[in-house]
């Protein structure tokens, strides 16, 4: 499908640098790249309303109204970074969607290690950490019609050569090249992304859960074994991080040894000195 605004290339990302680099069936299948967009998450909204199928990949060279997690923003220039989504039609459960976040994450965390070598962790849910700072945030958006999912994008933020980045964020981000000191391609970046998701989405797809990824997930984890503080709107506390369980909740033992299931939704988790640690 060719739409208005789409072009061909952009440097080193573009349609058919990432079409060329796809390793997949069906994830990244077909791609839709633009040059600006307001946000890939919206456009993939309006294609998935449009009848684009499960798979399809819309990405941009830059976005002027890039969405972060609880109404942010997410700073996204031109040149320098990778803005992509993906767009999915399942049939599981509403509340299962909550879990193909963390396969997303698993599936950047590991399209990382295998593009560039850069040692990408996760901070739980959803945040990719590289020597403790993030380098990527992703945000998965649903749209429900009396209860049954009608689509499912999963927009996903990857810090690629930016060098500069805001006063805000600056203590705590990071870019790939920042961390590797080498030039990436976004390109092949992205189609290793989608090639892991692919492994672990199909999995996933045949039996909702987390107890198969569980394991894979917990490996890659900050914290693990480490205290952290869970920043709960009903009160901040502190606890041990006892990774992940077979919904995708993160185990957290308290100091008189019970275990508090903690659920993404509005809660954050810090270490307890700072953004991971
Ligand atoms: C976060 O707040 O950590 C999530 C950030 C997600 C940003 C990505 S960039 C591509 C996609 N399009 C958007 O508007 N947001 C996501």
């Amino acid at each position: 499908m060719e739409t208005e605004g789409m072009i061909q290339e952009c440097g080193d990302f573009g349609q058919s640098a990432l079409e060329s680099r796809m390793k997949t069936r069906w994830a990244g299948r077909p791609v839709h790249f633009y040059k600006e967009l307001d946000s890939t998450n919206l456009q993939a909204v309006r294609d998935a309303e449009n009848g684009c199928g499960q798979g399809t990949l819309v990405a941009a060279d830059m976005q002027t109204a890039g969405r972060g997690r609880r109404g942010r923003t997410w700073s996204s220039p031109a040149g320098v970074n990778a803005y992509f989504t993906l767009i999915l039609r399942p049939e599981y459960a509403p509340d299962c969607t909550s879990m193909v976040t963390l396969v997303m994450a698993l599936a950047v965390a590991e399209g990382i290690r295998a593009s560039c070598g850069a040692a990408a962790c996760i901070k739980w849910p959803n945040d990719i950490v590289v020597d403790g700072r993030k380098v990527c945030g992703i945000l998965t958006e649903m749209s429900l019609e009396q209860g049954v999912i009608r689509h499912v994008v999963v927009g996903v933020g990857i810090n690629v050569g930016l060098q500069n980045f805001s006063p805000e964020v600056a203590e705590t981000a990071l870019s790939l090249e920042q961390a590797c000191g080498k030039r990436i391609s976004r390109a092949v970046l992205v189609a290793d992304v989608m090639k892991a998701f692919e492994d672990y989405y199909d999995d996933f797809e045949r039996e909702p859960g987390f107890a198969g990824l569980q394991e894979r997930y917990n490996g890659l984890l900050v914290n693990r074994g480490r205290e952290v503080c869970v920043l709960d709107p009903k009160g901040e506390y502190r606890g041990v991080s006892r990774g992940i369980n077979e919904k995708g909740r993160l185990l957290v033992e308290l100091s008189d040894g019970s275990v508090n299931e903690v659920y993404a939704g509005e809660v954050s988790v810090r270490g307890i000195y700072g953004y991971v640690v």
